[in-house]
């Protein structure tokens, strides 16, 4: 796949052929489009997104680290981490196998001074991309001479045809954090969207979503936890980066480690997380 170092605002990687569309920006190395050959994109992108540096982007796949949310004691800012508004440097990209792959690198260098998480860390952001599917792998390296903890998301944006027609199976029978209900409950059947939906579940294994137009699969390694997001209608209203009327054109589907299911690493050691999305 030809591709090119870009020099938009936030730099980055792409690859744009009348065909399919690959792009990553150094910013949160954040991909923020795939567009695999004969298919629409898959991935959605707020049209009233942000695109500058120290805030994030509202879409794509923001890289959540190494806090989610407000993390562990409710009140760490910036949300979901600095990770996602922190220019990652860019290692290696090449042309494998018909797609492109692209390697990003997070350290203290680049991160700076971090009162709420002050420890020597290297990070990695591997990115695959294919026609057949898009893979994302995230390494985090303790570089410390102490163990730390961290949480962790690839907080994936799924265009979908009309969020309010997608079942997404695979978490049947999971106990999940309903963080609207603010409750534990157990799903039952596929989950459907018909209100606001901010659920974590426990589950480690597959999920589909089928908009009854396509069905995309996403698989992911080292996570214990999928978020499952959409906004609906009054907290889309109420955030200035997402336009009033675009919830019912996305869903999230996040590999995650959060709350109880925190990594924390030994110094020396490494954990990675692996999320793929590819057409069911
Ligand atoms: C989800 C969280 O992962 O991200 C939600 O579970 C949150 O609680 C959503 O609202 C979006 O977060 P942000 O910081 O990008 O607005």
């Amino acid at each position: 796949m030809a591709h090119e170092v870009t020099h938009n605002p936030l730099k980055g990687i792409e690859a744009n052929t009348p065909d399919a569309h690959y792009g990553v920006y150094d910013h949160g190395a954040h991909v923020w489009a795939w567009r695999p050959a004969g298919s629409d994109p898959v991935l959605w992108m707020s049209t009233q997104s942000d695109f500058e540096a120290g805030k994030p982007i509202r879409g794509g796949v923001p890289v959540c680290f190494p806090w989610f949310g407000a993390g562990h004691t409710g009140t760490l800012q910036p949300g979901h981490g600095f990770a996602r508004i922190t220019a990652w440097e860019l290692v290696e990209h090449s042309h494998e196998g018909g797609g492109l792959r692209v390697e990003y690198r997070l350290g203290n260098d680049l991160t700076g001074d971090q009162p709420d998480w002050p420890y020597q860390h290297q990070a990695r952001m591997v990115v695959l991309f294919s026609d057949r599917e898009l893979s994302l792998e995230l390494t985090v390296e303790n570089k410390d001479d102490q163990e730390f903890t961290f949480e962790e998301a690839l907080h994936t944006y799924l265009a979908v045809d009309d969020v309010k027609n997608v079942k997404i199976s695979g978490l049947d029978g999971a106990r999940y954090l309903d963080k609207v209900a603010v409750d534990w409950a157990t799903q039952e059947g596929d989950v459907t969207i018909t209100e606001e939906t901010d659920r974590v579940y426990n589950s480690t294994g597959a999920v589909t979503v089928n908009d009854g137009v396509r069905k995309l699969k996403i698989t992911k390694e080292g996570s214990a936890n999928t978020v499952v997001w959409n906004p609906w209608i009054d907290k889309s209203a109420a955030m200035p980066d997402f336009g009033d009327d675009e919830w019912t054109g996305m869903i999230c589907i996040e590999a995650a480690n959060v709350l109880d299911d925190a990594i924390t690493l030994q110094p020396g050691e490494t954990h990675t997380l692996v999320q793929r999305v590819s057409f069911a």
